[in-house]
C-alpha cells in the first residue's frame, strides 16, 4: 500500500509539472543485448530512473555484442505478432523497421520537449522516418577507439602511436614484454570494428567513399588492399583463443595487464570503469593512429513498436526520461558514450568521457563525422552483412588481401 501510494504521488506530481508520467501498473518490455557489466550497469541507469516514475520493467536481454543476435530474436518476436514495447536498436535497422510501419511514433512528446533542437541531426536521421519521431537516442558512441595498458605502454617508453608505423612498433614492444600484443574477440562484429579504424586511418575521403558512397572504384582500390594487409599485420598480434571470444572479456585481458591494448568502441570504456580503473592511470584511451580528428560514430536509440493503446503512455514516459539532459549525463557516464543531446554539460564525464564529446562536436562541425559501417550506421543490414563477411574472412586468413578487395565489390554490388 505505501510503495502504491509512494508511486501514485510521485506521478502526480510528475504531472503536476507538466511532465509525462504512468501509472504504478505500467510496465515497458525492452529487448536489448547490454549484458556486459559496463552495459549492464549503465541499463541499471535506466531502470531505476523509470522505477522512480511508477514505470515497472521486463527485461528481454539477448546477450552478443553488436546486437545481431538481439535482431534475430527481435524478427521472431515481431513475425509472431508480440513485438516488445522498445527495442534497442542501430541506425538503419530502426529505418527498416519504420519502413515495414512497424513502429509507433513519438511526436507529441518530441515536440513538447523540443527535441528537435537538441538531437543532432546525425541522428535525426535515424530517430525520424518520414517527418515523423520513431525512435529515441540515448546516446553516440564511436568505434576507432583503443584501450592501451597504462602499465604496459609505459614500460614501452609511455608514448602513445601517432601513425601505423608507431603503432606497430609499440605493439612489437608488447609482443618482447611477453604479453598478447593485441586482446581481440574473433567475431564477425568485432572483426568490422576494427576495419572501420583501419580504413578510416588511410583517410576521411577514402572511408566516405567505400562504406557511404559504396563507390566501387574506391571499394576495388589498392587503397582497399592495403586496408585488408593491415588487417593481416594486426590478426599477427592476437593469441591463439581469439576465436569467438566476447569483447568484454577482450577488455579484461587488458585490465588484468594481459594484453597491450583493444581496438574497441568506447562501450570498452564500462568496463575498465566498472573495474575501477581510472583513464590516465590505469588506462589510456586515444582514438586510432591516424583517425585523429575524425569520428566514425554509432548511436543506441530505443525504437518503440507500435503497441496495445494502453502502453503507449509508458513507451512516451520511457522515450522522456531517456532524453533528459539529468538522465543523459548520468547513464553515459557508466556507458562510456557521450550523450545524444548537445547541451549536457561534460563536467561529470571523465578525461576519455570528455574528449569523446570534444571529438564529437569537433568532427562535426569540421564534417569529419561518419556513420559506423561496423555498427549499422553506414549501410542497410543487407549490405552490413556482405561486408562482415568478407572482412572476416579474410581476417581468418581464408582469403588473401586480392581476393577480398574483389570479393568485396561484388558483394556490396550483390547486397545493394
Ligand atoms: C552498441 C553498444 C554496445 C556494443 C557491444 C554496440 O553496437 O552500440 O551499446 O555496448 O555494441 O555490445
Amino acid at each position: 500500500m505505501r510503495k502504491f501510494l509512494t508511486t501514485t504521488a510521485i506521478a502526480a506530481v510528475m504531472l503536476g509539472m507538466g511532465g509525462l508520467s504512468a501509472n504504478a501498473e505500467e510496465n515497458v518490455e525492452v529487448l536489448h543485448w547490454w549484458t556486459a557489466g559496463g552495459e549492464a550497469a549503465a541499463l541499471d541507469v535506466l531502470k531505476k530512473d523509470l522505477e522512480s516514475k511508477g514505470i515497472s520493467w521486463t527485461d528481454m536481454p539477448v546477450a552478443g555484442g553488436g546486437g545481431t543476435e538481439a535482431m534475430t530474436v527481435l524478427r521472431a518476436r515481431v513475425t509472431a505478432g508480440n513485438a516488445p514495447t522498445a527495442v534497442q536498436m542501430l541506425g538503419f535497422d530502426i529505418l527498416d523497421w519504420a519502413k515495414e510501419g512497424a513502429l509507433g511514433n513519438l511526436d507529441e512528446i518530441a515536440e513538447k520537449e523540443g527535441w528537435d533542437k537538441v538531437i543532432p541531426t546525425a541522428l535525426q536521421q535515424f530517430s525520424k522516418y518520414d517527418g515523423h519521431w520513431i525512435a529515441a537516442p540515448v546516446n553516440v558512441h564511436s568505434t576507432n577507439w583503443m584501450w592501451i595498458n597504462k602499465a604496459a605502454l609505459d614500460k614501452a617508453g609511455g608514448k602513445e602511436p601517432q601513425n601505423w608505423d608507431e603503432l606497430v612498433a609499440l605493439l612489437d614492444n608488447f609482443k618482447e614484454q611477453g604479453i598478447t600484443p593485441v586482446a581481440h574477440g574473433g567475431q564477425a562484429w568485432q572483426d568490422a570494428t576494427i576495419f572501420d579504424a583501419v580504413v578510416l586511418s588511410l583517410g576521411n575521403d577514402f572511408y566516405k567513399k567505400a562504406f557511404i558512397d559504396l563507390d566501387p572504384e574506391a571499394l576495388g582500390s589498392d587503397q582497399m588492399k592495403e586496408a585488408f594487409d593491415r588487417m593481416t599485420k594486426l590478426r599477427s598480434y592476437v593469441d591463439d583463443n581469439f576465436s569467438g571470444r566476447d569483447w568484454n572479456l577482450a577488455s579484461a585481458m587488458v585490465i588484468e595487464g594481459k594484453a597491450g591494448l583493444q581496438f574497441m568502441g568506447d562501450w570498452a570504456k564500462g568496463e575498465f570503469i566498472k573495474a575501477e580503473q581510472k583513464p590516465g592511470e590505469d588506462f589510456v584511451c586515444m582514438r586510432f593512429p591516424g583517425t585523429q580528428g575524425s569520428v566514425t560514430f554509432n548511436s543506441d536509440q530505443f525504437a518503440m513498436f507500435k503497441v496495445a493503446e494502453d502502453k503507449v503512455p509508458a513507451q512516451l514516459a520511457m522515450a522522456s526520461a531517456i532524453e533528459s539532459p539529468v538522465f543523459q549525463s548520468a547513464f553515459n557516464v557508466v556507458k562510456g558514450s557521450a550523450p545524444a543531446r548537445t547541451d549536457v554539460p561534460d563536467t561529470d564525464f571523465d578525461d576519455c568521457g570528455k574528449k569523446a564529446i570534444k571529438d564529437l562536436a569537433e568532427a562535426n562541425a569540421n564534417g569529419t563525422l561518419y556513420g559506423s559501417m561496423g555498427h549499422g550506421h553506414a549501410n542497410p543490414a543487407s549490405v552490413k552483412n556482405a561486408i562482415y563477411d568478407v572482412v572476416t574472412r579474410q581476417f581468418n586468413g581464408d582469403l588473401s588481401s586480392e581476393e577480398a578487395v574483389t570479393e568485396l565489390v561484388a558483394a556490396v554490388e550483390a547486397a545493394q
